[in-house]
């Protein structure tokens, strides 16, 4: 009943965002004969029967699953249709909820077939079993529902207090158990829910992250610690940091304690530090006058561009949106899509794109090198980019830190790798398979091929123990 009126209170407000207010079309009496009846604005028209029945009610006169609802276009001739949500399978004529397993085989999903036809005509909703599709990166998840892949165990697209796993179907789900693999992310406080480690998670005091062993706390060994404040910040933030800013670990590594790394306060990726100890995007109007953009950590230039273009820094001039300009064969000008209006401000800045039929032809060549290591916190190793401090290529309980280049060393430079796996802060390195099975608890399956073993205890006590690493 509740879906019900909202259905018809949607159609009404939408209705009247055009004309005055009007009721449906079904529940008109000169087109839909059951409109007369008691309750007849909730009643359709069956042809096939003579009958009224209830509106977006499921199966009879419909097939199994199926509802009845006014036919679009007109609105009073009845139609059986898949419910929102599902999409009919060509295998057994049911509807079934998309993007689960349904009736698929394990380890496939029900996907929506993508409406060839024009919009106008209701064409059923169709579906067929898929593969979920293979994610570039190691402990990555593919998501059916936004075609993206996300870290297992991270919160994806998941709501707040679940993360993401592989469900007993072979299917991304969001879940959160006390047991299992997610025991250890979960929050036994106030609110509870599973948690990703070293995000604010759950934790309320300001300054503390949700830690390994369930904890909420701060530790000066973290690379998430911020000295100045004595706090802990979760990387890639705002953190403590002034405008522009992000609080990350870079990898311009000289640091004077080569043993802690510590994240600071950076400019985002675009953007520069100007004098007022903000950082501001380039081809912004920024911190200049009305009518300039910013170009460099200094100047200020009247903004060079018409109306409909924008500027290119190289050539130092300016192309129109959606020509070829200054762009490589099948690309056009475009807006650059990094940027938010409603943070930085109307920015000048063009970027070269494809056109959608390149894309399509799988003809759009991204040029990789610029994107990866000019992004603070990133780094890349053979060839895909890395965001530090998350798994990234790393087994389970690593995570990928920034290699510190030590002092007087500038002749290692070059060779020496960018970045590492190491233990996660808490996580404990077993030293050879065999000699360690005794040690593990032995209803803990999944750690058996856990490299870096998890905090039975609290992280303090692991954090002095000093952690190795290997290279990779
Ligand atoms: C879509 O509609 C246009 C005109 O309204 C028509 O020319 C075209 O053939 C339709 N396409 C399909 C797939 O029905
Ligand atoms: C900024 O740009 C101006 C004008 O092109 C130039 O004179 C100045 O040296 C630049 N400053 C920096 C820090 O690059
Ligand atoms: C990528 O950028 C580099 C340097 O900016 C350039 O030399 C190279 O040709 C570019 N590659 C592509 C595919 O655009």
């Amino acid at each position: 009943m509740r879906v019900l009126l909202g259905s018809i209170i949607c159609f009404l407000t939408t209705v009247n965002a055009r004309t005055a207010i009007m009721p449906p079309p079904w529940a008109d009496p000169s087109t839909n004969p059951c409109a007369t009846q008691p309750r007849g604005w909730q009643l359709l028209y069956w042809p096939a029967d003579g009958k009224c029945y209830k509106i977006f009610q499921i199966g009879d006169p419909c097939p199994e699953t199926m509802e009845l609802g006014p036919a679009a276009g007109s609105g009073t001739i009845a139609e059986c249709r898949c419910p929102p949500g599902t999409a009919q399978s060509p295998r057994d004529a049911l509807c079934h909820q998309i993007f689960t397993k349904a009736s698929c085989s394990k380890g496939q999903f029900f996907a929506p077939v993508a409406d060839v036809s024009n919009k106008s005509s209701t064409k059923q909703r169709w579906g067929v079993c898929r593969e979920p599709e293979i994610c570039n990166e190691q402990g990555e998840i593919y998501w059916p529902r936004d075609g993206k892949c996300y870290p297992k165990l991270s919160r994806g697209p998941c709501p707040r207090g679940e993360l993401l796993v592989v469900g007993e179907d072979g299917l991304a789900t969001c879940s959160c158990s006390m047991s299992d693999e997610l025991g250890r992310y979960h929050w036994v406080g106030n609110g509870g829910g599973c948690h990703e480690h070293y995000t604010k998670g759950p934790c309320s005091e300001p300054g503390e992250l949700f830690l390994p062993g369930g904890t909420c706390g701060c530790n000066p060994q973290l690379p998430h610690y911020h000295e100045p404040s004595g706090m802990c910040y979760q990387l890639g933030g705002v953190g403590p940091c002034p405008q522009g800013h992000h609080f990350m670990v870079t990898m311009d590594v000289r640091s004077s304690q080569e043993d802690i790394v510590r994240a600071k306060c950076v400019c985002k990726s675009g953007h520069v530090l100007y004098k007022d100890g903000f950082c501001y995007r380039l081809h912004t109007r920024g911190p200049c006058e009305n009518g300039y953009m910013l170009i460099n950590s200094t100047t200020c230039i009247p903004v060079p561009c018409k109306r409909g273009r924008l500027y290119f820094p190289q050539e130092k001039t300016c192309y129109k949106i959606g020509t070829k300009g200054p762009c490589p064969n099948g690309q056009i000008v475009l807006y650059d899509y990094n940027v938010r209006p409603s943070l930085d401000g109307i920015s000048y800045n063009g970027v070269c794109g494809c056109t959608n039929i390149m894309r399509d032809a799988g003809k759009c060549l991204k040029n990789e090198s610029d994107d990866c290591e000019s992004t603070p916190g990133m780094v890349r190793i053979k060839k895909t980019c890395y965001k530090l401090y998350t798994q990234g290529p790393c087994p389970a309980g690593e995570w990928l830190v920034a290699q510190r280049t030590p002092r007087n060393s500038q002749l290692w430079r070059e060779s020496r790798p960018k970045a590492r796996c190491e233990c996660r802060p808490g996580y404990k390195r077993i030293q050879s398979s065999s000699e360690t099975l005794e040690e593990l608890d032995s209803n803990n399956l999944i750690s058996l091929n856990l490299r870096c073993q998890p905090p039975t205890v609290r992280l303090a006590k692991f954090l002095n123990d000093n952690i190795k690493s290997i290279m990779i």
